[in-house]
């Protein structure tokens, strides 16, 4: 894809993956040279099967693990020790359980605190607070315990807690986990709605269909597909050698892809 050009400044790409291989200090390894890159605005599935290095992944993104070989670079800036500040706020994971992400008293105080801990405060913050939660369409449970809330308006939560910061992409562990029909579909349609490069790792294939016009499989710690969803979930041999079941039923042809 093309960068997209301002006033002749080249937008760097939101995310760019070089060559990253990296093994746990047990030896394992679980990426063998990882290459991919997202332009900013892009909606970009993660599949693969368990164990295929996907979490590993993304916790690369933002510097979490690190000491490996090859590259991370967000909006242009290099991930590692000297930036991490600012990595960590371009960067927006979201991960799979909300609760190891909501630890406050209240709702506001949640979304607050990473803008808080940049050194906003005031109005500003306020201001950044009401914008994150309204997003997600929580703006009236700015006051409550996050406990007190189901567990799809806690992801909900997390994901403003992550908007908040404003970054410059938003990486979802198994957005669509646990959550009941309803749930799944308003998550969907925020989703859809906003206007940031998203990351969304999943095992829910109609997901991906539904919200990312391009996905990668990742295999092995190779990744072994990158292409538009509908074309890579209607691939029979494809999604068979690398364990991707759709549901009984599914038709990925029927489905307009990323709309
Ligand atoms: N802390 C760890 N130490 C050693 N091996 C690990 C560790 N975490 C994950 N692995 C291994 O690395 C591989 C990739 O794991 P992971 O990134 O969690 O895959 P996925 O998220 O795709 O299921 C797996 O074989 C897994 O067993
Ligand atoms: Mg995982």
């Amino acid at each position: 894809m093309d960068p997209v050009t301002v006033s002749k400044e080249p937008v760097p790409p939101s995310l760019e993956v070089a060559g990253l291989a990296f093994a746990y200090p047990d030896g394992h390894q679980a990426l063998f040279g990882v290459d991919f890159t997202i332009g900013r605005g892009e909606r970009v599935a993660l599949l693969g099967p368990n164990g295929a290095g996907k979490t590993t992944l993304v916790l690369h993104l933002n510097g979490i693990l690190t000491g490996g070989a090859g590259t991370v670079a967000v909006a242009g800036l290099p991930v590692g020790k000297q930036h991490m500040a600012e990595i960590r706020r371009k960067v927006g994971i979201v991960f799979q359980d909300p609760d190891d992400q909501l630890f406050m008293p209240t709702v506001r105080e949640d979304v607050a605190f990473g803008p808080a801990a940049a050194g906003m405060k005031g109005p500003e913050l306020e201001a950044r607070v009401d914008r994150a939660l309204a997003r997600v369409g929580m703006a009236e449970f700015k006051d409550r315990p996050p406990h007190h809330l189901s567990f799809g308006q806690r992801r909900r939560v997390a994901v403003a807690t992550v908007l908040a910061m404003e970054p410059e992409i938003l990486v979802l562990d198994e957005p669509s986990s646990n959550l009941d029909p309803a749930s799944r579909r308003e998550l969907a349609d925020i989703l859809r709605s906003l206007d940031v490069t998203v990351l969304m790792v999943t095992h829910d294939l109609p997901y991906a269909l539904e919200l990312c016009p391009r996905s990668l499989v990742l295999s092995e710690g190779v990744i072994a597909a990158d292409g538009p969803t509908g074309e890579l979930l209607a691939d029979d041999a494809l999604m068979r050698a690398h364990r991707l079941e759709l549901p009984f039923g599914f038709d990925p042809r029927s489905v307009a892809a990323g709309s």
